[in-house]
């Protein structure tokens, strides 16, 4: 390309705007060539991208929530009216609505099977222990937002959640008293709530997500089950194979997070066009009826059987369980055949909360909370 000679009588090359240089020049500030670094291959495999598309469904929930918050009005005369606003009027309210709803519960099985998966392969064994403790950290935080938002559209679900939420806070004592109105009469428990699932739930989230991905970095991906063990038992064959398996960019790998999570999101919108987000009755005090969301159902039946007690201890022992499970393991290796045991005894726990599910869903729904029937 010829040149023109300026002022100075130097001559300036024009060069032409094209994609490499665009790139180059982004890079050259950002240094993003440095996520190009290596991973194993077969962390793009779909049970090793789990947490990437779990991630991925996270921030369609943020961008849908933040549509939502333009419109919704958490005082409590409002807040009903406002959700039918959504779905009357806001402009793509409803469909937004219905998405916001159905990514909460493919996010809730992503994250469900990703917890599965490293379960199932060992990855919580040392040194990536700390690693699940904040999994499980960011577990209740997901469960925490799912059922403020629950509380949120204000019907007659949400207000028996809201009661289950105050019984449990009391049981607590004193160190409930932030889950009761009891907390403060400047402000209604629901804008409360609210603020836990718009503001304080989500912060502590993204920055559970941020320890999470810098633990992830740090210790690398795990090797695939037993693989560690062999190579260190000097099984040759093995660490051939670990070699074969190569190493892929993880740039690479963020491709792949993406197409699952736009795959994810195809579904959710789909869901969202053919089936609404519920909008149950208007409140009656006086009665209760309904039945928590999927996730929460395995818990249901208990308060009939063990009354409301059970819906705090339950939780409670079941978080300590999680918890422990890379200090209790002593098996010493990844291996699914060493761990069959442990995987068997998992599998028992997984469909014995299947089956209390469908027997919730079956059941007929009873009072349990002590303010039902007295207005
Ligand atoms: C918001 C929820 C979560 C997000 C966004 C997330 C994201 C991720 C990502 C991107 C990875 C890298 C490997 C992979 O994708 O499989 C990972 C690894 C890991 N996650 Fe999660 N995760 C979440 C929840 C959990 C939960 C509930 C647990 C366990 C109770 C958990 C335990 C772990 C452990 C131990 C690793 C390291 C495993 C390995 O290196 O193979 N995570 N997570």
């Amino acid at each position: 390309m010829a040149g023109k000679a300026g002022a100075s009588g130097k001559v300036s090359i024009r060069r032409p705007w094209n994609a490499d240089a665009v790139w180059g020049w982004i890079d050259e500030r950002l240094g993003l060539q440095a996520l190009a670094y290596p991973v194993p291959a077969h962390a793009n495999s779909v049970l090793y991208t789990l947490g990437g598309i779990t991630f991925f469904g996270i921030l369609v929930l943020l961008g849908t929530g933040i549509y939502l918050t333009q419109f919704y009005h958490a005082d409590p005369p409002e807040a009903r009216q406002s959700v039918e606003y959504i779905i009357s009027t806001a402009r793509l309210g409803d469909f937004v609505r219905n998405l916001h709803f159905w990514m909460a519960n493919l996010v809730t099985i992503t994250l469900l099977l990703h917890a599965l998966r490293v379960f199932a392969t060992g990855a919580y064994r040392a040194p990536r222990e700390l690693n699940w403790v904040a999994g499980v950290g960011l577990l209740g935080v997901t469960l925490g937002l799912v059922f403020t938002g629950t509380v949120l559209k204000w019907d007659q679900e949400g207000w028996e959640a809201l009661q289950h939420n105050e019984e449990i806070g009391e049981l607590l004592g004193g160190a409930g008293i932030w889950f009761t109105s009891d907390f403060t009469t400047s402000t209604p428990i629901l804008e409360r709530l609210f603020i836990a699932h718009v503001a304080i739930l989500p912060v502590l989230l993204l920055a559970l997500v941020a320890v999470h991905f810098l633990l992830v970095k740090y210790h690398g991906v795990s090797s695939l089950p037993g693989h560690d063990e062999q190579r260190q038992a000097g099984k040759t064959d093995t660490a051939q194979a670990m070699q074969a398996e190569g190493q892929v960019p993880f740039t690479n790998h963020l491709l792949h997070i993406l197409g699952w999570g736009l795959l994810l999101t195809a579904v959710g919108s789909l869901l969202a066009l053919v089936v609404s987000a519920p909008l149950g009755e208007v409140i009656d005090p006086s009665e209760e009826k309904t039945k928590p969301l999927w996730m929460f159902l395995p818990l249901y039946p208990f308060e009939d059987w063990l009354g409301i007690k059970s819906l705090l201890w339950l939780p409670i022992a079941a978080f300590i369980g999680l918890l422990a499970v890379p200090f209790i393991d002593r098996f010493g290796s990844s291996s699914v055949r060493r761990r069959w045991i442990l995987i068997a005894a998992a599998v028992v726990v997984i469909a014995v909360l299947v089956a209390l599910a469908v027997y919730a869903q079956a059941s007929t729904p009873a009072e349990h909370v002590a303010e039902a029937g007295g207005g």
